[in-house]
């Protein structure tokens, strides 16, 4: 058994099989389910984990808990990620209750209409509620749209544990030897992206709570330099752009436009952008895509025309960019037509609906390939964008 502390297990569960995350995202370094117990005068099982895992997951707790029953299992986030296992867990130990808010059980019964329990096996607590295990003592904090309605975070007073359900959370099994921040980052905005506010709200209520460690529901626990993750944290929820750079999102039928996208790149390289980020949107992984359109404060949609509307790879980006609360940023359009260019005004119909965009001129139109009467064209859209 994995100890995270003198009292709290870990039970989780790492899905190296997964080949998409949630149906749409690719994980190459897999997943991890976390999970925890909490062993005091009473015992509190923490989240269960995906149905997939649930026999690997099972025999952790039944392992972990060497012959003795929970007292409580903490449904902090319903989705079924985490929550696939529940009913498993609270057929295999009757006496167990179940701790959640109001909104958990509403899920819970529409995820698991077979399970009946009765009132009393569920405990409601709200925000602010507690919940005491003898010497452990969890604090209750509603997480509502971080990332699901009923989500909730808890905090460990006498030990500093916060279980953080998906916050703080990466894609990657759990010590997947990968940078925290990239697989962060691609998860935080892909996936809680449009809830900024709310992610936001739940930083300002935990101010006050002094962390040591961070227990999130995937990746790495988090021991060290808290300050770092929450940092990122506090950056991302504001919708400001973290690093310098031009992300160039490219979607090309022919490879004309791609190559006119990569000779813009070159341009901007030597006009001195410190990083240009490219995006093939028709191969590249669209989740990556979105990420650097967060991560850099610039953003260059080069798309070629498509049924008097703009190629669709381009399409799916920009509805991705606008479903995650896009906003803040400074957007430039180099569009290829061969009859009727309609690239660049599709695109902006979107990214008009998208809060505090500046978008500079001049919009870059090529006639079905690259000319070099095109280049200073393509200099000044350059410049503008570096300004
Ligand atoms: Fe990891 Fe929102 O579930």
């Amino acid at each position: 058994m994995e100890m995270i502390t003198k009292s709290i297990a870990y039970v989780g569960v790492d899905d190296e099989n997964i080949d998409l995350f949630e149906n749409q995202y690719h994980v190459p370094n897999g997943m991890a389910y976390n999970s925890y117990i909490i062993f005091d005068e009473k015992i509190a099982v923490m989240d269960t984990a995906d149905k997939r895992c649930a026999v690997q997951w099972l025999e952790n707790v039944t392992e972990a808990l060497d012959g003795k029953s929970p007292d409580y299992l903490v449904v902090h986030h319903m989705e079924p990620d985490h929550a696939g296992s529940i009913q498993l867990l609270a057929e295999r130990y009757p006496d167990m209750k179940l701790v959640g808010n109001k909104k958990t059980f509403t899920l819970l019964g529409q995820f698991f209409p077979t399970l009946s329990l009765p009132e009393e096996r569920l405990v409601t607590v709200a925000e602010g509620g507690t919940l005491s295990l003898g010497s452990h003592t969890l604090t209750f904090f509603l997480a509502p749209m971080v990332h699901w309605p009923e989500a909730m975070v808890s905090f460990e007073s006498s030990e500093g544990v916060l279980f953080s359900a998906d916050a703080f959370g990466k894609f990657g099994v759990r010590h997947a030897d990968e940078d925290w921040t990239c697989e962060a980052r691609r998860y935080y905005f892909n996936i809680v992206g449009k809830y900024g506010g709310p992610v936001q709200t739940l930083l300002k209520k935990l101010a006050g709570a002094a962390v040591n460690v961070i227990c999130p529901l995937h990746g790495p626990i988090l021991t060290e330099d808290l300050g770092f993750y929450i940092g990122k944290y506090q950056l991302w929820s504001s919708y400001q752009p973290e690093d310098e750079g031009v992300t160039i999102a490219c979607a090309s039928i022919h490879g004309n436009t791609l190559h006119a996208a990569h000779v813009l790149a070159e341009i901007l390289e030597k006009k001195g952008a410190k990083k240009v980020a490219f995006f093939d949107l028709s191969r590249d992984d669209m989740a990556e895509a979105v990420e650097d359109a967060f991560r850099y404060g610039k953003l260059i949609l080069a798309a070629s025309s498509y049924d008097a509307g703009v190629f669709p790879p381009m399409d799916d980006f920009l509805h991705h960019l606008a479903a995650k609360a896009y906003q803040n940023r400074t957007v430039g359009y180099l569009q290829n037509g061969s009859w009727a260019p309609s690239a660049a005004k599709t695109m902006k119909v979107v990214v008009d609906t998208m809060k505090n965009i500046t978008q500079v001129e001049p919009v870059v139109t090529i006639t079905s390939s690259l000319k070099d009467a095109d280049i200073p064209a393509l200099e000044a859209l350059a410049d503008a964008i570096l300004a």
